[in-house]
């Protein structure tokens, strides 16, 4: 991302913190018309394979003869699931995200080993359950247990990283709607993911942008799954609070 040099160029304001929810604005918003209509209909939505495919795994069984997951919840039974995620797992007492919850039913109630980061079927049934949200709100738990998860996790966005020595919030707080080597910087919500991102040529999930964006500045970004990761998306579900649900969004 070479573009991210151009970053030097920013004049950054003063003013700092949330952005509120009427200045709100998804990346949709962004885009070219070109590209909206893409995200809008379902027939030009590429993003709408990886959703057709995860439903076809959702009822399938394995082939070790485990149960398909529709055998225990039933069909289009995650309705609203997607949009209240991450959320606090009693189990190991911490945040577990969406794709971390697909994948503790398919080693604890499935018994198979866990479908790997990034890998196509667990993305398919991320967008599965997450197309289910879609036009709901995002709607993060409210569980004083998250509150040190999320306090985190926004210290992370502020803080300054990499080589670059930028934070997440300098270019999504207070730049945004400039442009960055000619495209223009989104507020950064998390409300489409997984999405179709027309230059991966693929669907991708927001640990996969978290760590597009910390390589942009030239840091070392976290591992697949890391709390770290687990905590952003904890901060940025609340920033995103009360946003409509796009997924599966489609970007440039
Ligand atoms: C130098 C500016 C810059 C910094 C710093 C930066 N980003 Fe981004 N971010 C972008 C740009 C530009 C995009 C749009 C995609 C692109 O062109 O790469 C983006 C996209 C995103 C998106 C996707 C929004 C959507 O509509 O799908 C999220 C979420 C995001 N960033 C979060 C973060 C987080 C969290 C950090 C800190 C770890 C961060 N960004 C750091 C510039 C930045
Ligand atoms: C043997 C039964 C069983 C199977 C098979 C199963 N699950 Fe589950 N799943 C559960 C139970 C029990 C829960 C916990 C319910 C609760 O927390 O209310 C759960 C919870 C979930 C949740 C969180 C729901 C929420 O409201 O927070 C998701 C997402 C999920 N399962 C996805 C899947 C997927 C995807 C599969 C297939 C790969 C699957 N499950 C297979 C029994 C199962």
């Amino acid at each position: 991302m070479k573009r991210f040099a151009w970053l030097l160029l920013f004049a950054t304001p003063a003013i700092a913190g949330d952005i509120p929810l009427s200045e709100r604005r998804s990346g949709f918003d962004f885009m070219t018309a070109e590209t909206q209509a893409m995200q809008r209909d379902d027939t030009l939505n590429p993003g709408m394979l990886w959703v057709l495919e995860g439903e076809a795994l959702w009822r399938q069984s394995s082939q070790a003869g485990n149960k398909p997951c529709a055998s225990c919840h039933g069909e289009g039974s995650m309705q609203g699931v997607a949009a209240r995620y991450p959320a606090y797992d009693e189990k190991t007492q911490q945040p577990i995200d969406l794709a971390g919850r697909i994948n503790r039913c398919r080693s604890e109630n499935q018994g198979q080993a866990i479908y790997a980061p990034e890998s196509r079927p667990l993305l398919s049934l991320s967008a599965y359950i997450g197309q289910q949200s879609r036009g709901l709100v995002v709607a993060p738990p409210e569980d004083p247990r998250l509150t040190p998860f999320i306090e985190r996790g926004k210290a992370a966005f502020e803080r300054r990283i990499g080589q670059l020595n930028f934070s997440c919030a300098q270019c999504h707080d207070q730049n945004w709607g400039q442009k960055l080597g000619g495209s223009p910087i989104p507020q950064g919500h998390a409300n489409g993911y997984p999405i179709y991102r027309l230059e991966w040529q693929g669907l991708g999930s927001l640990q996969r942008r978290l760590r597009n964006c910390m390589i942009g500045v030239r840091a070392e970004p976290h591992a697949f799954g890391a709390p770290e990761l687990v905590e952003l998306e904890l901060y940025l579900a609340q920033r995103a609070k009360g946003m409509a649900v796009e997924i599966p969004a489609v970007r440039p």
